[in-house]
Protein backbone atom coordinates (compact mmCIF):
# COMPACT_ATOMS: atom_id res chain seq x y z
CA UNK A 1 0.00 0.00 0.00
CA UNK A 2 1.34 3.84 -0.92
CA UNK A 3 1.64 5.74 1.83
CA UNK A 4 -1.54 7.38 3.38
CA UNK A 5 -1.63 11.18 2.73
CA UNK A 6 -2.42 13.52 5.92
CA UNK A 7 -4.46 16.99 6.84
CA UNK A 8 -2.60 19.34 9.06
CA UNK A 9 -4.23 19.90 12.52
CA UNK A 10 -3.90 23.45 14.07
CA UNK A 11 -1.62 21.60 16.97
CA UNK A 12 0.84 21.26 13.72
CA UNK A 13 0.20 17.19 13.92
CA UNK A 14 -0.96 15.14 11.25
CA UNK A 15 -3.62 13.13 10.52
CA UNK A 16 -4.27 10.12 7.87
CA UNK A 17 -7.13 10.81 5.35
CA UNK A 18 -7.67 7.38 5.76
CA UNK A 19 -8.49 4.98 8.44
CA UNK A 20 -11.12 2.33 9.80
CA UNK A 21 -14.33 2.71 11.84
CA UNK A 22 -15.11 0.63 14.93
CA UNK A 23 -19.25 1.15 15.04
CA UNK A 24 -21.17 -1.95 15.92
CA UNK A 25 -18.23 -4.08 16.50
CA UNK A 26 -18.31 -5.41 20.35
CA UNK A 27 -22.24 -5.75 20.06
CA UNK A 28 -21.76 -9.53 19.66
CA UNK A 29 -19.50 -11.97 21.45
CA UNK A 30 -19.33 -14.45 18.42
CA UNK A 31 -17.97 -11.56 16.32
CA UNK A 32 -15.77 -10.55 18.55
CA UNK A 33 -12.47 -12.45 17.46
CA UNK A 34 -13.43 -11.26 13.72
CA UNK A 35 -13.60 -8.06 14.88
CA UNK A 36 -10.08 -8.05 16.64
CA UNK A 37 -8.37 -9.80 13.60
CA UNK A 38 -10.34 -7.16 11.06
CA UNK A 39 -8.71 -3.91 12.97
CA UNK A 40 -5.53 -6.14 13.22
CA UNK A 41 -5.19 -6.67 9.22
CA UNK A 42 -5.87 -2.88 9.00
CA UNK A 43 -2.99 -2.02 10.83
CA UNK A 44 -0.88 -4.80 9.60
CA UNK A 45 -1.91 -3.23 6.12
CA UNK A 46 -0.53 0.16 7.12
CA UNK A 47 -3.69 1.73 8.72
CA UNK A 48 -2.98 4.11 11.71
CA UNK A 49 -6.12 6.11 11.83
CA UNK A 50 -8.81 4.12 14.14
CA UNK A 51 -12.25 5.61 15.38
CA UNK A 52 -13.89 4.32 17.82
CA UNK A 53 -16.09 6.13 20.59
CA UNK A 54 -17.25 5.08 24.42
CA UNK A 55 -20.61 4.83 23.08
CA UNK A 56 -19.94 1.71 20.40
CA UNK A 57 -20.65 -2.06 21.89
CA UNK A 58 -21.02 -0.14 25.42
CA UNK A 59 -17.19 0.94 25.48
CA UNK A 60 -16.57 -3.47 23.74
CA UNK A 61 -15.48 -1.37 20.58
CA UNK A 62 -12.63 0.48 22.65
CA UNK A 63 -11.54 -2.79 24.32
CA UNK A 64 -11.60 -4.58 20.73
CA UNK A 65 -8.80 -1.74 19.48
CA UNK A 66 -7.04 -2.03 22.45
CA UNK A 67 -6.44 -5.66 21.66
CA UNK A 68 -6.02 -5.57 18.27
CA UNK A 69 -3.37 -2.51 18.76
CA UNK A 70 -1.50 -4.67 21.23
CA UNK A 71 1.86 -3.87 21.65
CA UNK A 72 1.78 -1.54 17.70
CA UNK A 73 0.22 1.81 19.90
CA UNK A 74 2.91 4.35 18.41
CA UNK A 75 2.63 5.27 15.44
CA UNK A 76 -0.98 5.12 15.29
CA UNK A 77 -3.87 7.53 15.21
CA UNK A 78 -6.46 6.66 17.90
CA UNK A 79 -9.72 8.53 17.93
CA UNK A 80 -12.48 7.92 20.34
CA UNK A 81 -15.37 10.20 21.90
CA UNK A 82 -17.15 11.24 25.02
CA UNK A 83 -21.16 10.69 24.84
CA UNK A 84 -22.51 14.57 25.40
CA UNK A 85 -24.50 12.75 28.51
CA UNK A 86 -20.74 12.77 29.94
CA UNK A 87 -19.64 15.92 28.80
CA UNK A 88 -19.84 18.39 31.70
CA UNK A 89 -16.28 19.20 32.79
CA UNK A 90 -15.94 16.46 35.52
CA UNK A 91 -17.98 13.81 33.10
CA UNK A 92 -15.31 14.17 30.29
CA UNK A 93 -12.24 14.01 32.27
CA UNK A 94 -13.88 10.95 33.92
CA UNK A 95 -14.87 9.28 30.12
CA UNK A 96 -11.47 10.10 29.40
CA UNK A 97 -9.92 8.13 32.03
CA UNK A 98 -12.31 5.09 31.21
CA UNK A 99 -11.66 5.18 27.37
CA UNK A 100 -8.07 5.48 28.36
CA UNK A 101 -8.36 2.22 30.47
CA UNK A 102 -10.24 0.38 27.98
CA UNK A 103 -7.70 1.31 25.49
CA UNK A 104 -5.15 0.32 27.36
CA UNK A 105 -3.34 3.53 26.20
CA UNK A 106 -1.85 6.79 27.85
CA UNK A 107 -3.36 9.10 25.46
CA UNK A 108 -5.86 9.57 22.68
CA UNK A 109 -4.73 11.28 19.11
CA UNK A 110 -8.31 12.63 19.17
CA UNK A 111 -11.04 13.02 21.35
CA UNK A 112 -14.49 14.42 19.92
CA UNK A 113 -18.02 15.40 21.57
CA UNK A 114 -20.45 12.98 19.74
CA UNK A 115 -22.67 15.39 19.36
CA UNK A 116 -24.01 18.11 20.81
CA UNK A 117 -26.25 18.00 23.77
CA UNK A 118 -26.30 18.31 27.90
CA UNK A 119 -23.96 20.72 29.89
CA UNK A 120 -23.01 23.61 28.23
CA UNK A 121 -20.08 23.18 25.05
CA UNK A 122 -17.74 25.70 27.34
CA UNK A 123 -17.35 22.82 30.17
CA UNK A 124 -16.52 20.05 27.67
CA UNK A 125 -14.09 22.42 25.83
CA UNK A 126 -12.53 22.74 29.33
CA UNK A 127 -11.99 19.71 30.25
CA UNK A 128 -10.36 19.04 26.68
CA UNK A 129 -7.68 21.58 27.53
CA UNK A 130 -6.95 20.36 31.16
CA UNK A 131 -6.30 16.68 29.21
CA UNK A 132 -4.70 18.38 26.55
CA UNK A 133 -2.56 19.99 29.04
CA UNK A 134 -2.24 16.41 31.03
CA UNK A 135 -0.82 15.40 27.78
CA UNK A 136 -3.93 12.77 27.81
CA UNK A 137 -5.67 13.67 24.79
CA UNK A 138 -2.97 15.01 21.92
CA UNK A 139 -6.05 16.96 19.89
CA UNK A 140 -9.56 18.00 20.67
CA UNK A 141 -12.83 18.05 18.02
CA UNK A 142 -16.36 17.86 17.51
CA UNK A 143 -18.75 15.38 15.86
CA UNK A 144 -22.14 16.10 14.65
CA UNK A 145 -21.86 19.75 14.73
CA UNK A 146 -23.84 21.91 12.06
CA UNK A 147 -23.21 25.04 11.23
CA UNK A 148 -24.68 27.18 13.69
CA UNK A 149 -23.03 24.56 16.56
CA UNK A 150 -19.53 25.38 14.93
CA UNK A 151 -20.60 29.32 15.35
CA UNK A 152 -21.00 28.89 18.41
CA UNK A 153 -18.07 26.68 19.24
CA UNK A 154 -15.87 29.97 17.31
CA UNK A 155 -17.02 32.52 20.09
CA UNK A 156 -15.42 30.00 22.99
CA UNK A 157 -11.64 30.67 23.82
CA UNK A 158 -9.82 27.73 22.49
CA UNK A 159 -12.12 26.88 19.33
CA UNK A 160 -9.17 27.75 17.26
CA UNK A 161 -7.86 24.59 18.33
CA UNK A 162 -10.75 22.54 17.12
CA UNK A 163 -8.94 19.56 14.66
CA UNK A 164 -12.32 18.01 12.75
CA UNK A 165 -15.85 17.99 12.63
CA UNK A 166 -16.78 14.34 12.09
CA UNK A 167 -20.24 14.18 10.20
CA UNK A 168 -22.03 12.17 7.71
CA UNK A 169 -20.94 12.72 4.73
CA UNK A 170 -20.79 10.03 1.77
CA UNK A 171 -22.30 10.89 -2.07
CA UNK A 172 -25.80 10.14 -0.90
CA UNK A 173 -25.76 13.14 2.12
CA UNK A 174 -23.90 16.17 0.18
CA UNK A 175 -26.17 18.56 2.03
CA UNK A 176 -22.68 19.77 3.75
CA UNK A 177 -21.05 20.70 0.93
CA UNK A 178 -23.79 24.16 0.74
CA UNK A 179 -22.40 26.12 4.31
CA UNK A 180 -20.89 23.30 6.77
CA UNK A 181 -17.58 22.32 4.43
CA UNK A 182 -16.64 26.07 3.33
CA UNK A 183 -17.07 27.17 6.98
CA UNK A 184 -14.96 24.45 8.32
CA UNK A 185 -12.27 25.08 5.16
CA UNK A 186 -12.10 28.72 5.81
CA UNK A 187 -11.06 27.57 9.11
CA UNK A 188 -8.59 25.05 8.52
CA UNK A 189 -10.73 22.42 10.16
CA UNK A 190 -11.02 19.42 8.50
CA UNK A 191 -14.00 16.92 8.03
CA UNK A 192 -14.26 13.73 8.80
CA UNK A 193 -16.65 11.68 6.52
CA UNK A 194 -18.37 8.98 8.72
CA UNK A 195 -20.19 6.49 7.21
CA UNK A 196 -18.96 6.84 3.98
CA UNK A 197 -20.39 3.74 2.18
CA UNK A 198 -24.39 4.41 3.42
CA UNK A 199 -23.37 1.58 5.38
CA UNK A 200 -23.30 -0.37 2.41
CA UNK A 201 -27.10 0.52 1.59
CA UNK A 202 -25.64 3.02 -1.44
CA UNK A 203 -23.99 0.17 -3.43
CA UNK A 204 -26.08 -1.36 -5.21
CA UNK A 205 -27.23 1.91 -6.99
CA UNK A 206 -26.61 1.58 -11.08
CA UNK A 207 -24.66 4.54 -11.44
CA UNK A 208 -21.86 4.25 -9.11
CA UNK A 209 -21.74 0.20 -10.69
CA UNK A 210 -21.32 1.37 -14.07
CA UNK A 211 -18.76 4.04 -13.35
CA UNK A 212 -17.12 0.96 -10.86
CA UNK A 213 -17.27 -1.80 -13.98
CA UNK A 214 -15.13 0.90 -16.31
CA UNK A 215 -12.27 0.70 -13.47
CA UNK A 216 -12.89 -2.81 -12.77
CA UNK A 217 -13.12 -1.64 -9.40
CA UNK A 218 -16.25 -1.76 -6.77
CA UNK A 219 -19.16 0.43 -6.17
CA UNK A 220 -17.81 1.20 -2.66
CA UNK A 221 -13.92 1.94 -4.21
CA UNK A 222 -16.01 4.56 -6.29
CA UNK A 223 -17.67 6.37 -3.39
CA UNK A 224 -14.82 6.18 -1.26
CA UNK A 225 -12.05 7.80 -4.22
CA UNK A 226 -15.13 10.46 -4.66
CA UNK A 227 -14.23 11.39 -0.57
CA UNK A 228 -10.65 11.05 -0.62
CA UNK A 229 -9.91 13.16 -3.72
CA UNK A 230 -11.21 16.17 -1.80
CA UNK A 231 -9.09 18.07 0.04
CA UNK A 232 -9.30 18.37 4.13
CA UNK A 233 -11.33 15.14 4.00
CA UNK A 234 -10.55 11.88 5.77
CA UNK A 235 -12.91 8.93 6.13
CA UNK A 236 -13.22 5.82 8.13
CA UNK A 237 -15.44 2.92 6.45
CA UNK A 238 -15.73 0.48 8.56
CA UNK A 239 -15.33 -2.93 7.67
CA UNK A 240 -15.10 -6.79 9.57
CA UNK A 241 -14.95 -8.54 6.35
CA UNK A 242 -11.34 -8.80 5.06
CA UNK A 243 -12.10 -8.51 1.60
CA UNK A 244 -13.97 -5.66 2.23
CA UNK A 245 -11.00 -4.03 4.03
CA UNK A 246 -8.57 -4.37 0.97
CA UNK A 247 -11.39 -3.11 -1.14
CA UNK A 248 -11.86 -0.43 1.12
CA UNK A 249 -7.64 0.28 0.93
CA UNK A 250 -7.32 -0.12 -2.78
CA UNK A 251 -9.52 3.20 -3.22
CA UNK A 252 -6.36 4.95 -2.17
CA UNK A 253 -5.58 4.23 -5.78
CA UNK A 254 -8.59 4.47 -7.83
CA UNK A 255 -8.18 7.85 -9.57
CA UNK A 256 -11.81 9.03 -10.71
CA UNK A 257 -12.08 10.79 -14.15
CA UNK A 258 -13.52 13.97 -14.97
CA UNK A 259 -16.68 12.21 -16.79
CA UNK A 260 -17.29 9.67 -13.58
CA UNK A 261 -17.03 13.23 -11.47
CA UNK A 262 -19.56 14.23 -14.28
CA UNK A 263 -21.90 11.24 -13.74
CA UNK A 264 -22.01 10.67 -9.91
CA UNK A 265 -22.79 14.32 -9.67
CA UNK A 266 -25.33 13.91 -12.20
CA UNK A 267 -26.65 10.67 -9.92
CA UNK A 268 -26.07 12.36 -6.99
CA UNK A 269 -26.58 16.07 -7.09
CA UNK A 270 -24.42 18.82 -5.03
CA UNK A 271 -26.96 20.71 -2.93
CA UNK A 272 -28.23 23.73 -4.02
CA UNK A 273 -29.84 25.14 -0.64
CA UNK A 274 -28.65 24.75 2.69
CA UNK A 275 -30.29 21.72 4.57
CA UNK A 276 -29.81 20.45 8.10
CA UNK A 277 -26.86 17.97 8.58
CA UNK A 278 -28.10 14.86 8.95
CA UNK A 279 -26.87 12.32 11.46
CA UNK A 280 -26.93 8.53 11.85
N1 LIG B 1 -19.59 10.37 14.84
C1 LIG B 1 -20.68 9.68 14.61
O1 LIG B 1 -21.79 10.02 15.05
C2 LIG B 1 -20.59 8.44 13.78
C3 LIG B 1 -21.76 7.86 13.26
C4 LIG B 1 -21.63 6.73 12.44
C5 LIG B 1 -20.36 6.21 12.18
N2 LIG B 1 -19.25 6.77 12.73
C6 LIG B 1 -17.89 6.20 12.48
O2 LIG B 1 -17.73 6.01 11.08
C7 LIG B 1 -17.42 4.65 10.81
C8 LIG B 1 -17.94 4.24 9.45
O3 LIG B 1 -19.35 4.39 9.35
P1 LIG B 1 -20.39 3.16 9.45
O4 LIG B 1 -19.78 2.03 10.18
O5 LIG B 1 -21.64 3.74 9.99
O6 LIG B 1 -20.71 2.78 7.95
P2 LIG B 1 -19.88 2.51 6.60
O7 LIG B 1 -18.43 2.51 6.85
O8 LIG B 1 -20.48 3.42 5.59
O9 LIG B 1 -20.38 1.03 6.21
C9 LIG B 1 -20.06 -0.10 6.97
C10 LIG B 1 -20.81 -1.29 6.36
O10 LIG B 1 -20.42 -1.46 4.99
C11 LIG B 1 -19.88 -2.76 4.79
N3 LIG B 1 -18.72 -2.62 3.91
C12 LIG B 1 -17.52 -2.07 4.21
N4 LIG B 1 -16.71 -2.08 3.15
C13 LIG B 1 -17.40 -2.66 2.14
C14 LIG B 1 -17.10 -2.96 0.80
N5 LIG B 1 -15.91 -2.67 0.27
N6 LIG B 1 -18.06 -3.57 0.04
C15 LIG B 1 -19.26 -3.87 0.56
N7 LIG B 1 -19.61 -3.59 1.84
C16 LIG B 1 -18.69 -3.00 2.62
C17 LIG B 1 -19.49 -3.26 6.17
O11 LIG B 1 -19.58 -4.69 6.18
P3 LIG B 1 -18.62 -5.64 7.08
O12 LIG B 1 -18.43 -4.92 8.39
O13 LIG B 1 -19.40 -6.90 7.17
O14 LIG B 1 -17.32 -5.84 6.34
C18 LIG B 1 -20.54 -2.61 7.04
O15 LIG B 1 -21.74 -3.34 7.00
C19 LIG B 1 -18.09 3.92 11.99
O16 LIG B 1 -17.67 2.59 12.12
C20 LIG B 1 -17.71 4.83 13.13
O17 LIG B 1 -16.36 4.62 13.52
C21 LIG B 1 -19.35 7.90 13.49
Amino acid sequence: MKSIPTVPLPSGRAMPVFGVGTWRMGECARERGAEVEAVRAAIDRGITLIDTAEMYGDGEAETIVADAVGARRDGLFIVSKVLPSNSSKRGTMAACERSLKRLKTDRLDLYLLHWRGGPALSETLDAFAELKAAGKILDWGVSNFDTDDMRELAALDTAKECATNQVLYNLTRRGIEFDLMPYCAERGISIMAYSPLEQARMLRDPALNEIAKRHRATPARVALAWLLRQKGVVTIPKATRLDHLDDNIAALDLALTADDLKALDARFPAPKRATPLDML
